[in-house]
């Protein structure tokens, strides 16, 4: 919270606390809601920025009544001028099958999305934190990543849209940091899972569920030995909001993800036993540069921010299942759901 100083009549002063006008962009999306959600908890005004391209209505649905809470429907490709305090930049499809959609929507959403946010933070004096990602490691040679491997990407293939446009992302705000002397924050998120995850967008934690639940086959790519690590959205949440209120000298990147690793075939049948599914698991071929291995080095979240994930996999997919039971149960929500998946690929990061 800003602290103002205001002299009054009698000639005393009186400290008093402004709110804090936050901005978050891609508000309505998975991460984005639970993070306006934690903001509006902590006091702030809230405006949530999205063009509902994979966001949702429903997923912020219980917050329009809240006053302290504004939606505007907008593309971060367009400049806006807002007066904030703060921006978190999460506009960008997160799931392959939503970026491989349109992949130079993709790269400007990050790119000219970057640039927007960034001048708009430069013109209000704004504090401004990127989402990025794990995937600007691309491939990694590097095994758990520290933040300063500086990657293996290729830059031609079929998720460099999202890969590049995050990488170069990251290059404006270290610009803007450099030229512009912006207060600027860049995590890199690992693999998050949890309630409001897109049903049908191929992420893995999501397709077993449902796969699970629905009593289908549970599609596994490769022979499920490639590892990923997951982190439970509260967790991740929590990491973004402290990393957006550390001094202004540490603005990163720094690795937000849970370090704990599991083989796609382990979480397979963690979640069949969990939701009592009677499923088969099969395996098909494994998608063209799918990673395999990623895992995050949080030391440095852990040093600077004193930060790191508490949830066990049990506990969040407990929680995360009953989310899905609860879109299935649900008739507005259900055919969603029974809707035959996408041809799913197996993110590597959602
Ligand atoms: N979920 C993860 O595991 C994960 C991992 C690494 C990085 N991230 C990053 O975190 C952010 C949020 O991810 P998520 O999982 O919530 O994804 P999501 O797809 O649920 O949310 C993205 C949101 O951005 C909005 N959006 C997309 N393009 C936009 C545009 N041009 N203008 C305005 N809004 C736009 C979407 O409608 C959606 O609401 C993304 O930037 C993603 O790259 C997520």
């Amino acid at each position: 919270m800003n602290e103002i100083t205001i002299l009054k009549a009698s000639g005393k002063t009186k400290n008093m606390h402004l709110q804090q006008r936050i901005l978050v962009t891609g508000g309505s999306g998975f991460l984005g809601s639970h993070l306006c959600e934690r903001l509006l908890s902590q006091g702030a005004e809230v405006i949530c920025l999205d063009n509902f391209f994979t966001g949702s209505r429903r997923n912020i649905e219980h917050l329009l009544d809240n006053k302290r809470f504004e939606l505007i429907r907008h593309d971060v490709t367009f400049p806006i001028y807002l007066e904030i305090d703060q921006i978190y930049n999460l506009a960008c499809p997160a799931s392959p099958i939503h970026y491989q959609h349109d992949p130079v929507q993709t790269t400007k959403t990050s790119v000219h999305g970057a640039i927007n946010m960034l001048g708009l933070a430069k013109r209000v004096k704004a504090k401004i934190l990127q989402a990025s990602t794990s995937e600007v490691y691309g491939d990694p040679t590097v095994h758990p990543q520290t933040e300063d491997y500086w990657g293996h990407v290729n830059p031609i293939g079929s998720r460099s849209c999202y890969d590049e446009g995050k990488r170069c992302a990251e290059t404006l705000f270290f610009d803007y940091w450099r030229q512009h002397k912006l207060r600027i924050k860049v995590a890199r998120i690992f693999n998050t899972y949890g309630p409001r995850m897109h049903p049908n967008d191929g992420r893995v934690v999501s397709n077993f569920i449902i796969q699970a639940l629905l009593g289908r086959d549970v599609t596994i790519y490769g022979d499920g030995s490639q590892t990923r690590s997951f982190c439970y959205v509260d967790d991740l949440i929590d990491g973004l909001v402290r990393l957006m209120g550390s001094p202004d000298s540490i603005i990163g990147p720094i690795n937000i993800g849970n370090p704990v690793e599991f083989s796609m075939l382990e979480l397979a049948k963690v979640i069949l036993d969990m939701s009592h599914s009677r499923s088969r698991i099969v395996h098909r071929p494994l998608p063209q540069d799918d990673p395999r291995q990623r895992q995050p080095d949080i030391t440095k979240a852990q040093d600077l921010l004193g930060w790191e994930p508490s949830t066990a996999l049990r506990e969040g997919l407990r929680k995360t299942i009953a989310y899905f039971e609860g879109l299935l149960r649900d008739p507005h929500t259900k055919d969603l759901l029974s809707e035959s998946p996408q041809e799913m690929i197996q993110p590597s990061d959602a």
